[in-house]
Parts: structure tokens; C-alpha cells; sequence
């Protein structure tokens, strides 16, 4: 029998009401009704030091690096939602990605990125939805051997996006987040071995 594709999703935000961590929540949901194994994260809960090579060289992988990277390379792909922070992508999910892209001896490089799928979505108070920011979450995690499947959403107007139970006012964009879970989980339904 073919395993369920495992997805790890989480918003570049810990911000308490991020817009982005509504977000991902409901692509997360979709993914789950569509047969992945989904586990949510809130990159709160993984605080990391600013990367720093002498800290990682006197004290080493942070524990939250080290756990998060766990729970990366635990899982097939992942679904992220990433703010726009001045055009680009924000200091907490960058700051994630370099310490859990970090080489250990005896371990393939880019364990946690390599050969995995991703998907993006972002949310904004603006009108362009945080759309500059895809384009660099994008290319970094392509340079780092990440599959990123071409389909995005960018919701603008974050402010007024959502009801109170935290669905997307607008039923055809709650359902193009919603798409985007089922497209990763298909996709790796397809690929996983
Ligand atoms: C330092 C900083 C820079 C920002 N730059 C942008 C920007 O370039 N484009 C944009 O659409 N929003 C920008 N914003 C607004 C964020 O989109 C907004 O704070 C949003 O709520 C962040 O996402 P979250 O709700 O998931 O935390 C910026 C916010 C901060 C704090």
C-alpha cells in the first residue's frame, strides 16, 4: 500500500493573529481531506539565535534548529506561507532556513530541502498580497533542491480577507488555498515511493 504523503506547513510569521498562519491553516486543511498527514507549526515555537557561524561553531545547532530540521526532513513537502516583509521574504523564516540548511558530518548536504516539493501562498494588508515575497521564498528554496510547484496564491487586503472563523470571505480564494493543499498532496501522492 502506498504511504500517505507526509506535509509539514508553517507561516514565515509568529505573529499571534498573522494573516499567513491563517493562511496555511486552511491549505493544511485541505491537504488532510485530501489523504497527506499534515502537521501545523508555529515557527514561535522554534526561536532561534540570529545565524551566526562562531555561535554555531563554539555552541552548535540551536535545539529548536535541531527539531525543526527533524520535522523537515521527516516530511515529503511542505506548505508555506510567507508575509512580505520591505518586498522580500521575512528575518524569521530566513533565519530558519539557514540553521536547518546547515551541513553535519556523515550527512547527505540539504537533507531537509533536497528532492522535497513545496508549496507558497502569501497574505498582505497590501494590494499585491505579498507577491514580491514568493518570488524570492521561491528561488531560495529552488537554489537549495527544493521541487517549488508553479502554482501560488497571494491573498491582498489581509485586513478584511477573513470571517471570524477564519475562513476567506471570498469563497473563490478560500478555495484557491484550499486548491493549493490538494495540489502538493496530489502531486506527492504521485511521487513518493
Ligand atoms: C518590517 C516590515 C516590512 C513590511 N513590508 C511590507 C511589504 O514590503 N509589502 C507588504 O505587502 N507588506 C509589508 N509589511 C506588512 C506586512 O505584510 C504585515 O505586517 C502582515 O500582517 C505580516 O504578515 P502576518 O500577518 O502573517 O504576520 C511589512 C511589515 C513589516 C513589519
Amino acid at each position: 500500500m502506498i504511504r500517505k504523503p507526509r506535509i509539514l506547513a508553517f507561516a514565515g510569521s509568529t505573529r499571534k493573529d498573522s494573516y499567513n498562519k491563517k493562511l496555511v491553516r486552511i491549505a493544511a486543511h485541505a491537504a488532510q481531506e485530501c489523504g497527506a498527514e499534515v502537521t501545523v507549526i508555529d515557527l514561535k515555537d522554534f526561536p532561534m539565535p540570529l545565524f551566526d557561524e562562531d555561535l554555531e561553531r563554539t555552541q552548535g545547532m540551536p535545539e529548536s534548529a535541531v527539531r525543526l530540521k527533524k520535522l523537515m526532513v521527516e516530511s515529503d513537502g511542505f506548505l508555506i506561507a510567507s508575509p512580505e516583509y520591505n518586498s522580500s521574504i521575512t528575518a524569521v523564516l530566513k533565519n530558519s532556513i539557514d540553521w536547518v540548511s546547515r551541513p553535519v558530518p556523515n550527512e547527505p548536504p540539504l537533507i531537509a530541502f533536497k528532492g522535497k516539493t513545496a508549496v507558497l501562498m502569501s497574505a498582505s494588508p497590501g494590494a499585491l498580497g505579498g507577491l514580491r515575497t514568493l518570488v524570492h521564498v521561491r528561488s531560495i528554496l529552488g537554489n537549495i533542491g527544493m521541487i517549488v510547484l508553479p502554482d501560488q496564491v497571494a491573498v491582498p487586503k489581509a485586513f478584511e480577507a477573513y470571517n471570524d472563523d477564519g475562513k476567506l470571505r471570498d469563497p473563490k480564494q478560500h478555495g484557491a488555498i484550499e486548491g493549493l493543499g490538494r495540489t502538493l498532496t496530489t502531486f506527492l501522492q504521485k511521487h513518493i515511493a
